[in-house]
């Protein structure tokens, strides 16, 4: 018994990456970004080439895999998901109106963050704050005014069709444990199908329930376009080039709810989509749709916001 305990520990210990070799009272290592934020700090000018670069994705995949593990036979409650520590996720923002949380949304370089179109077109920026660093929906961490925001030019507000947008900060952030930013999904990659993504927020435990007000996360799956498109919903309201689903057709299934818009999906450590809408929220018969940020006319507009060097 005692010997099973101790493979299984040790197995965690190299799932979950570099830890101090040390076992402390039968707890498995956690998940820690420490390293790579003290590095991510000191190469803030150019975020996105260390975003870029190989040794810090794979530690990003570690992390994710790390994760998931975790996750992987969950039943607990986002819908169904479990508490989780903004440590483990540490891109994850609140985005509110005044101090009333509205949405989620992913930290994607030291002053830019990426949330849904639909986050924004209902306040005005100078009534927008977010809040980083914090497990919690209402207190700790950081909180942060915006200066701007901007809606993808091509955003259809009755179909959710390109469903993005940017949030600009006045100040840029510093990078700590708990405040990074993740790699945007390559340009024009496949999604494959079936595989299992990470989605994280504070919103709805159930369709019609209270929010959370613990970070919740949950593993889903990507849904084949051809299965999205033939359950219960309209099929011409999924447009397959700038969104894609996620989900499971078996009940429990884990699910995005209200709230959790505007929040990352993330899978092998890169973020891939946005939590766009749904047909309420884990029936089992429809899973939730995300904004697609492979697609072109997406990520070029996101990209040439973010790449821009900041003279001012
Ligand atoms: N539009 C919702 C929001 O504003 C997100 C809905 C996601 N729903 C789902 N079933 N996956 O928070």
């Amino acid at each position: 018994m005692v010997n099973r305990i101790f493979l299984l520990l040790l197995v965690l210990i190299s799932v979950c990456g570099e830890e101090t070799g040390m076992i402390n009272a039968g707890k498995a290592a956690d998940i820690d970004y420490s390293d790579i934020a003290g590095e991510a700090e000191r190469h803030k000018n150019d975020i996105l080439k260390f975003l870029n670069q190989t040794r810090v994705q794979e530690k990003y995949k570690t992390m994710y895999k790390c994760l998931l593990s975790k996750l992987l036979g969950s039943t607990r409650r986002i819908v169904s998901g479990r508490n989780t520590s903004i440590a483990a996720v540490p891109w994850q923002v609140s985005l509110r109106e005044k101090t009333y949380p509205i949405c989620g949304g992913s930290v994607i370089t030291d002053l830019w963050l990426l949330t849904a179109a639909h986050c924004l077109l209902r306040a005005r920026s100078s009534e927008l704050t977010v809040r980083l660093a914090s497990s919690w929906k209402t207190h700790g961490g950081e909180m942060y005014d915006v200066k701007e925001c901007f809606v993808h030019p091509r955003y259809v507000s009755k179909t959710k069709v390109n469903d993005v947008g940017l949030v600009r900060l006045y100040t840029p952030l510093r990078f700590t444990e708990k405040v990074l930013p993740i790699k945007l999904v390559a340009r024009e990659s496949r999604l494959l199908a079936d595989v299992p993504a990470i989605v994280s927020g504070w919103g709805k435990l159930q369709e019609g329930g209270p929010s959370a007000t613990y970070l919740q996360s949950s593993t889903i799956k990507t849904v084949a376009m051809k299965l999205c498109k033939r359950t219960g919903l309209d099929r011409n309201a999924i447009d397959p080039p700038s969104m894609f689903c996620a989900g499971s057709f078996t009940q429990p299934s884990p699910d995005a709810c209200q709230g959790d818009s505007g929040g990352p999906i993330v899978y092998d450590g890169v973020l891939i989509g946005v939590v766009s809408w749904g047909l309420g929220c884990a029936r089992g018969n429809f899973p939730g749709v995300y904004t697609r940020l492979s697609h072109p006319v997406i990520w070029d507009w996101v990209n040439g916001y973010i790449s821009k060097k900041e003279d001012s």
